[in-house]
């Protein structure tokens, strides 16, 4: 496994591999490696690419006030994990060789980016849709691969990958989850292990919500306030959205019909949680 630092040695190698015909794909991470990014890791295996993953904690995703300063970093770590999974490549860049002067172009997907944690975290898919156009350019992949923790990161990539035109298949992995059902993401380490015990609400909360629509209580409203009472009542969690819209669009619906989405965002402490469950042909 190579670790590169620059995007003209990344630039190089990919050359190289094409020459000799192979496909390229993309794993775009900030690092601290779990399971769910293995597993991202694992499906881009399948197709026989040469594997690129990029390892880079994108300052112009966070908000003023979140944890980009503290938010974990192990490369030796992360290398191993990778070098595990059959990573081919780490592009681990620093933060000079992305954004060497002001960034003066941004990329930006409308209405997709303005609601659930584009509503809550102001600029935020305007960072990570600028970031990944920078991957796409210098790694050229031939497919890139995304987890449906963040489905709306997801369905915004997606939407930009189409509207400019990028010659990249996208593609969603489910969420992978410990074993007692917490979502695995790098933020879980911060949780103190009351808040960790607490945190399972999301996904409990998420299964009852299925069986309530299942058993005929069709109104988004509804499910949205006995989803929140749920949390209220069972955790300190401190809610920051609950919200059920179209699976394909993120538009709210009345009635749940259709391939919807539940999604929702939640404070443990400082720690922000995010999880969701998209329910096909309801
Ligand atoms: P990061 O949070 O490191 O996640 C990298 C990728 O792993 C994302 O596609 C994310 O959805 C996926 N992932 C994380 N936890 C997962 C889980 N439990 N199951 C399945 N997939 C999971 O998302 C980002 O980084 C950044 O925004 C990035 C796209 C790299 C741009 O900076």
């Amino acid at each position: 496994m190579i670790i590169c630092k620059k995007i003209s040695e990344v630039r190089e190698i990919i050359k190289e591999q094409r020459s000799q015909g192979r496909s390229i794909a993309l794993v775009p991470t900030m690092g601290y490696l779990h399971e769910g990014h293995l597993t991202l890791v694992e499906e881009a295996k399948k197709s026989g690419a040469f594997v690129v993953m990029s390892i880079f904690v994108n300052p112009l995703q966070f908000g003023p006030n979140e944890d980009f300063a503290r938010y974990p970093r192990d490369l030796e770590r992360d290398a191993q994990k990778a070098e595990g999974a059959g990573v081919h490549l780490i592009f681990n860049p620093e933060v000079e060789e992305m954004y060497p002067s002001k960034n003066l172009t941004h990329v930006e997907v409308n209405e997709l980016g303005d609601s659930l944690c584009g509503a809550s975290r102001p600029g935020h898919f305007r960072g990570v849709t600028t970031v990944v156009s920078k991957l796409f350019h210098i790694v050229q992949p031939d497919r890139a691969y995304f987890g449906q923790k963040d489905y709306q990161q997801y369905l915004i990539i997606r939407q930009m990958v189409m509207d400019l035109n990028f010659p990249i298949e996208v593609i969603g992995v489910p969420i992978v989850r410990e074993k007692d059902g917490l979502a695995l993401s790098s933020r879980n380490i911060y949780l103190s292990p009351e808040q960790r015990a607490e945190a399972l609400v999301l996904q409990r909360s998420l299964g009852k919500a299925e069986n309530w629509i299942r058993q005929g209580d069709r109104s988004a409203q509804s499910i949205e306030e006995r989803i929140k009472e749920l949390i209220r009542n069972e955790s300190s969690g401190e809610i920051d959205y609950v919200e059920i819209r179209s699976a394909e669009n993120l538009r709210r619906v009345e009635q749940i019909e259709g391939k919807v989405l539940i999604a929702l965002a939640v404070r443990f402490g400082s720690t922000r949680l995010i999880d969701n469950k998209v329910l096909e042909e309801m």
